[in-house]
């Protein structure tokens, strides 16, 4: 596994791996790597010749100093992961390589840009876009990866490429959940005990509203799944929503073919998010 620190280093190894008409996937990540991540490694190895991961926390997409402060950096574990990954290169920049300037950034992301994460965290996906935009210059991809646990960043990603018209095929790859249902997540080690157990009500929730989709209507559904989280000790709700999976918007037409339920929710002095797609 080749550990690459600078662009230009990373443009002559990937090079001749262009040349020679290999497949390059790219996996974006901030480290604190954990099963999901290694199941996006995974994923990416069946679909591609080379691996590239990059590992940079992205100060740009950080609305909260003191979140982009805490964020986890174990990279010696990280490169032990990705390594026993089989991942082939990472791309672990500084802040300067990645913004030699500071740089004013705004696209045209849609107005689901403005919903849900983007209404609590605001600017984020510009962060976000700006930061992946960059890798996605760098690397020059075939396909890149990203977890479904962030189903607006999809979503928003797949709007940049659209946007810059990039040939750039963009995955999202399933959530991976603890045993008890809890979606994995690089925040999760600021559960205490307590927030730990409290945390599972949004997996819950979420099933609940899975297995009584045909049941019930959505604004029952909706509705069940607010009190049990309200129920919960420790749990401050931002937002549960059935949603139309492009647009993000309410959505109560259960024949739809894309509809999602995705929360958020504060547990603790820890912000998660999940969701699971219903149809
Ligand atoms: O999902 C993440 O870890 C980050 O938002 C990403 C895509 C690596 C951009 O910094």
């Amino acid at each position: 596994m080749k550990v690459i620190n600078t662009i230009a280093a990373l443009k002559s190894l990937l090079e001749p791996i262009k040349l020679d008409q290999q497949k390059v996937a790219l996996v974006p990540t901030m480290g604190a790597l954990h099963k999901g991540h290694v199941s996006l490694i995974n994923i990416a190895q069946q679909q591609a010749d080379v691996v590239v991961c990059s590992i940079f926390v992205n100060p740009t997409q950080f609305t909260d100093p003191k979140d982009l402060e805490k964020y986890p950096r174990p990279l010696e574990d990280d490169l032990k992961t990705l390594e026993e990954a089989g991942c082939d290169v990472v791309f672990m920049p500084s802040v300067t390589e990645m913004y030699p300037e500071p740089e004013v950034w705004h696209i045209d992301l849609g107005p689901a840009e403005f919903l849900l994460e983007g209404e609590f965290r605001k600017g984020h996906y510009q962060g976000v876009t700006q930061v992946v935009k960059k890798l996605f210059d760098y690397v020059s991809p075939d396909l890149a990866f990203f977890g479904q646990k962030d189903f607006q960043q999809v979503l928003m990603i797949k709007n940049m490429v659209a946007h810059f018209n990039l040939p750039i095929q963009i995955i999202s790859c399933p959530i991976i959940r603890e045993d008890d249902g809890l979606a994995m997540s690089s925040r999760n080690i600021h559960l205490s005990a307590a927030d730990r157990k409290n945390a599972l009500v949004l997996s819950r929730a979420l099933s609940f509203v899975k297995d009584n989709f045909s049941k019930l209507s959505i604004v029952e559904l909706v509705e069940k799944a607010k009190v049990l989280i309200d129920e919960t000790p420790g749990v401050e709700l931002d937002y549960f929503i059935v949603a139309n999976g492009e647009t993000l918007l309410p959505e109560n037409d259960k024949s739809h073919h894309d509809i999602v339920a995705l929360v958020a929710a504060k547990v603790g002095e820890t912000r998660l998010i999940d969701n699971m797609i219903l149809n």
